[in-house]
């Protein structure tokens, strides 16, 4: 009874270590939208399991783009740059998947060290569960590091509702 009873343990552990491994992978990806854009911004996601973040981040990067700005946009890994005196936005779009912040968007915030008060939007993406409040503490994270929250969105995977978070980014971009 016990063995089958540790062998279940260790099934369970061993799929939840895939699972945070899967979701949390870190790929690099970077890309940059409009380069003659008169002010830039540096767009940071995690790319969820299917394309709907990378979607979400490229729908906001689409309203400003549009309205004249040059967006760098980019996976969470070590790649994304810390300095960011370049920039007068930071976007940061991210899935939630365990109840918690996304770490590869938290560790870059880690390494980046003092935002300097730059203009931030944080963008989260998810299923509508949220308990442990993920949101509120990946906001947090942004503040404590000194970064200047001018927009927090939720978009949940059920509304898909890509041109309202471009329609949010064209307001800013003004
Ligand atoms: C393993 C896993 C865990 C998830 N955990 C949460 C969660 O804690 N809270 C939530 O609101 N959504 C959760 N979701 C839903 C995702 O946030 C949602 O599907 C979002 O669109 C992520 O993009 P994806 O579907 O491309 O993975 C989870 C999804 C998966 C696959």
């Amino acid at each position: 009874m016990l063995t089958t009873i540790l062998i279940v343990l260790a099934a369970l552990v061993a799929i939840g270590a895939f699972l945070e491994y899967s979701v949390y992978r870190e790929v690099n990806s970077t890309e940059t939208l409009n380069v003659s854009g008169a002010k830039s911004a540096l767009l940071i996601y995690h790319p969820g399991l299917t394309s709907f973040t990378k979607d979400v981040a490229y729908a906001y990067a689409d309203g400003l783009t549009s309205s004249g700005w040059r967006v760098q946009a980019t996976t969470a890994s070590q790649q994304v740059p810390s300095d960011l005196s370049e920039y007068e936005l930071l976007v940061l779009c991210w899935p939630i998947y365990d109840l918690h912040p996304a770490p590869t968007i938290t560790n870059y915030l880690h390494r980046a060290g003092n935002l300097q008060g730059i203009n931030t939007t944080v963008i989260t993406v998810g299923g509508g569960i949220d308990p442990l409040k993920a949101q509120e503490a990946m906001n947090n994270t942004v503040c404590n590091a000194n970064g200047n929250i001018v927009q927090s969105l939720t978009m949940f995977r059920s509304q898909r509702n890509l041109a309202a978070v471009t329609a949010e980014a064209a307001k800013l971009a003004q």
